[in-house]
């Protein structure tokens, strides 16, 4: 095992172990620094910081690489389905024909709604965000089935657990649209596949029977294994915190919701489509936009642009770039914020400030067009975000819950306080 040395004013502190992962990683391993050595290390936002061991997903920032259990994205985008993917996230390994059907059947059979959820869903308020909804209802499944907190044999339950919000979680989405818009719940069917069940459930109407659309179901496969698991980002690591305090899979991924619907986040994929939305109807300049971007005292950002890994073209924007062409190819329309997107990425990655920086399209940048394109509406993106990476929430919140090594998490700080004070009476304070 290699050695650090950390020295202080020329003094040796300490050894730091090396730790040297399955990739060629190098990590000094601190675990013991403060107890050994009284001092902390500081590193606001993680940029620099391991916080587990893992070997669910790998990225490389440099190369643009992102391997889900060892496959690249490439791969299963083309070669698998969502349910599939979603099973090797959480499994560990790819299903074979025997193992998918039986995943599809315990998805069908568990993607029904608690009645009383319904009645939820209905005294919801009005106009509310579907990310909003979509937190609430995922907690509350803690209510409508306590037994993931009541198990004897906790492992047993898990596979239930696990597989039930899975399934729900679609079902859950695609209510909170038909809530949102006015419209009666349409239930899961079984005959359809689990992208074809969510668009039926989206979009069936009364008056014009949904007729599913292999070219919006492909699509929706394709986006949903994009989203599916992405290491220890902001939403992730949120639920691999509050799985660290014991808290309930539902309550975990609840929290993973909320952290995602900031617009730093997941929430960038609706505010990309309202940035190029906003540009549009300005007329501005994209020269313009992009001084905008760079000003400092100008709180615009390029919506879709820069990441805290990849320092190169985000893997998944590229097939969503590829995707968006073939998609409205195939339903042979074509849509102006495209158009737009792709001349303000041009305009962007030219530019001296972005180079320096590193800055690429990430994922969200070109995932909001092909949302449109299938129906769905703005608001909605995130949640679909959400439905893509539930199960690597999930295969994160297991993860941790099988590891050894793994503590309640309880980050120390840099005191910037007051000195102690001594309390006045309140009748001799200023
Ligand atoms: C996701 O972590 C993940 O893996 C996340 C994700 C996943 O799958 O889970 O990939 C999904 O969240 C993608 C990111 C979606 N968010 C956006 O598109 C919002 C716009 N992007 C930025 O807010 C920003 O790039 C972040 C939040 C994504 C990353 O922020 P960092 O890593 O903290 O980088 P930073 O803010 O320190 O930026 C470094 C420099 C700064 O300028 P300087 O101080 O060096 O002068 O780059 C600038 C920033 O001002 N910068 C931008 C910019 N992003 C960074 N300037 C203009 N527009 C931008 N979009």
């Amino acid at each position: 095992m290699k050695k650090a040395e950390i020295f202080i004013n020329g003094d040796k502190l300490y050894e730091v172990p090396v730790i040297i992962d399955n990739m060629g990683g190098h990590s000094l391993d601190i675990t013991n620094l403060r107890k050994d050595t009284g001092f902390i290390t500081y590193d606001p936002g993680f940029g620099n910081t391991g916080s587990c061991r893992s070997s669910i997903t790998y990225l490389d920032g440099e190369k643009g690489i992102l391997q889900y259990r060892g496959y690249p994205i490439e791969d299963l985008v083309e070669s698998c389905d969502f349910v599939e993917v979603a099973y090797l996230l959480v499994h560990g390994y790819l299903p074979n024909l025997v193992e998918r059907r039986k995943y599809a059947d315990m998805l069908n059979q568990h993607s029904l709604l608690h009645p009383q959820m319904r009645d939820f869903f209905k005294n919801y308020p009005d106009h509310s965000h579907p990310m909003s909804i979509l937190a609430a209802m995922s907690v509350s499944l803690q209510s409508f089935y306590p037994e993931i907190d009541l198990a004897e044999d906790p492992e047993k339950q898990m596979d239930l657990n696990v597989t039930r919000l899975l399934s729900k979680m679609r079902t859950i989405a695609a209510f909170t649209y038909r809530k949102l818009i006015g419209m009666d719940f349409v239930n899961p069917n079984y005959k359809y596949s689990y992208c074809e069940n969510f668009l039926n459930m989206m979009f069936s109407s009364p008056v014009k029977k949904y007729k599913a659309n292999p070219v919006h179901a492909k699509a929706l496969n394709k986006l949903l294994i994009l989203h599916a698991d992405h290491e220890q980002n902001c939403s992730t690591t949120a639920v691999r915190l509050i799985g660290s305090s014991e808290a309930n899979l539902y309550a975990a991924v609840s929290a993973g919701i909320c952290a995602l619907w900031g617009p730093r986040h997941g929430g960038a994929n609706q505010a990309v489509i309202e940035m190029l939305q906003q540009i549009l109807e300005s007329g501005e300049s994209l020269e313009k936009i992009v001084e905008r971007a760079k000003d400092k005292d100008d709180p615009f950002r390029l919506m879709g642009f820069g990441h805290r890994v990849y320092k190169t073209y985000d893997p998944r924007a590229k097939i969503a770039r590829s995707m968006c062409d073939e998609v409205l190819a195939d339903l042979g329309t074509s849509d102006p914020l495209l158009d737009l997107a792709v001349k303000l990425e041009e305009v962007a990655l030219n530019d001296s400030y972005f180079i320096e920086r590193n800055l690429y399209p990430n994922v969200d940048f070109y995932t909001g067009i092909i949302f449109r394109a299938m129906g769905i509406p703005t608001n909605m993106y995130t949640v679909m975000f959400a439905l893509g990476r539930l199960p690597g929430w999930i295969a994160h919140y297991l993860e941790w819950n099988h590891d050894p090594y793994e503590k309640i998490g309880r980050p120390r700080q840099i005191y910037t306080g007051p000195q102690p004070k001594k309390v006045l009476p309140i009748d001799q304070r200023e």
